[in-house]
């Protein structure tokens, strides 16, 4: 199993510090190898991703990314900049299905900005469309509009497209995902209103046929933001496109309090994945060993359950970081009154120990 650690920069490389020491009390046989990504990699090769980190994330089983930017290269050219090396990940390795799973910890239901009891036990897990929709459809551009309300007026247009292959596969990873787990997906969309989420709709209940164990239901996506902060629990998987995904994962993950906790990862048609914390590289506390590092060893527990198929090693994972919690250790992120405040390495030794 060949796992590329590319850290990235800012907090990046302390909290992916902690989840390799976490991988390497497993027990299990990994190779792991670290390149420079993201603002790291610019200031050494002049780009932020290398072909020899390109190189490196195609070959591996699994990349475990910690984060990129920093308000210094806000003024380098788009294709310089660090988030550049993200979409080029993305798009190089074909990661179509974004999984951003939100749970509240009991430990945790007082940082959720709602009631203790509509999130007390929450577990759902968004599937975002990553590759195509409104972000990617051609033809986009500016003119000058020839009708509409104003013609003569300048003018922007973007197009929001999906192919049928591209709903069914993400469909597909949506009820197998639910298998695992509570069997209930819940197709958002705006059918109503759109040809393409139209289209979406009939792709997945056709899909759902061959799924006849897993309930499906539909939802318009204003609606289901509205469902997400009413009844949140009501969710089990949610699948959505690249836009409404971007925008009701957000939404979700601020149910469960702290984005320091929340894990993500990236899959392509091979099972082939990127795992990475939903944060940033967060330069306001970069350096000062305060961050939190569970969102990135949450995320290397996806990367052993979903690609390298080690569900138990996962398992414990996840059960060390519930343990942890429970002993009342705190990042400055999560800490509240009456909790131990602890750095981001202390937090990262006490998850080793508990495992
Ligand atoms: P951010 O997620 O880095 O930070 C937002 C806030 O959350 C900050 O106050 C930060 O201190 C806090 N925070 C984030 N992660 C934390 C952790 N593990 N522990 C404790 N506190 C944490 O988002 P922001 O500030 O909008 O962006 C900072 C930089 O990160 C920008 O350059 C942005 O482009 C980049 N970014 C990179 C992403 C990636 O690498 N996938 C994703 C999102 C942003
Ligand atoms: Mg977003």
């Amino acid at each position: 199993m060949k796992i590329a650690i590319l850290p990235g920069d800012g907090i990046g490389t302390e909290i992916v510090a902690e989840a390799v020491k976490v991988l390497n009390v497993l027990d299990l046989k990994f190779e792991m190898e670290t390149a420079l990504v993201g603002g790291a990699a610019y200031e050494a090769h002049g780009h932020p991703l290398p072909e020899s980190t390109l190189k490196l994330a195609k070959e591996a089983d699994a990349v475990l990314f910690g984060a990129v930017g920093d308000w210094k290269y806000d003024k380098l050219d788009r294709p310089l900049r660090p988030e550049q090396a993200v979409l080029g990940l993305r798009k190089n390795l074909g990661l179509f299905a974004n999984f951003r799973p939100a749970i509240c910890y009991d430990e945790l239901v007082s940082a959720s900005s709602l009631k203790p009891e509509l999130v007390a036990g929450l577990d759902i897990l968004i599937i975002r469309e990553l590759t195509g929709d409104i972000y990617f459809g051609q033809p986009r551009g500016r003119r000058t509009a020839l009708d509409g309300h104003f013609p003569g007026a300048e003018e922007a247009f973007d197009t929001m497209r999906y192919s049928r292959p591209e709903i069914e596969r993400i469909a597909r990873v949506a009820f197998e995902a639910a298998r695992k787990r509570n069997k209930h997906v819940t197709s958002v969309d705006k059918a109503n209103v759109l040809e393409t989420f139209q289209l979406w709709k009939d792709v997945v209940t056709e899909v759902g046929k061959d799924y006849p164990d897993v309930t499906l239901d539909h939802m318009y996506v204003d609606n289901a933001a509205m469902q997400l902060v009413k009844q949140p629990k009501f969710f089990d998987v949610v699948v959505t496109g690249n836009m409404f995904g971007d925008i009701l994962s957000d939404e979700a993950a601020m149910l469960t309090g702290s984005i320091g906790m929340l894990p993500s990862a990236s899959l392509n048609a091979s099972g082939q994945g990127l795992y990475e914390p939903s944060h940033g590289s967060a330069p306001d506390i970069a350096g000062k060993g305060v961050a939190n590092p569970l969102a990135t060893i949450l995320s290397a527990a996806m990367m052993l359950r979903f690609t390298l198929n080690q569900p138990d090693a996962a398992g414990r994972i996840e059960r060390a970081v519930k343990h942890v919690l429970a002993s009342g250790l705190r990042t400055g992120d999560i800490w509240s009154e009456g909790s131990t405040r602890v750095g981001t390495r202390e937090m990262g030794d006490a998850v080793v120990a508990a495992i």
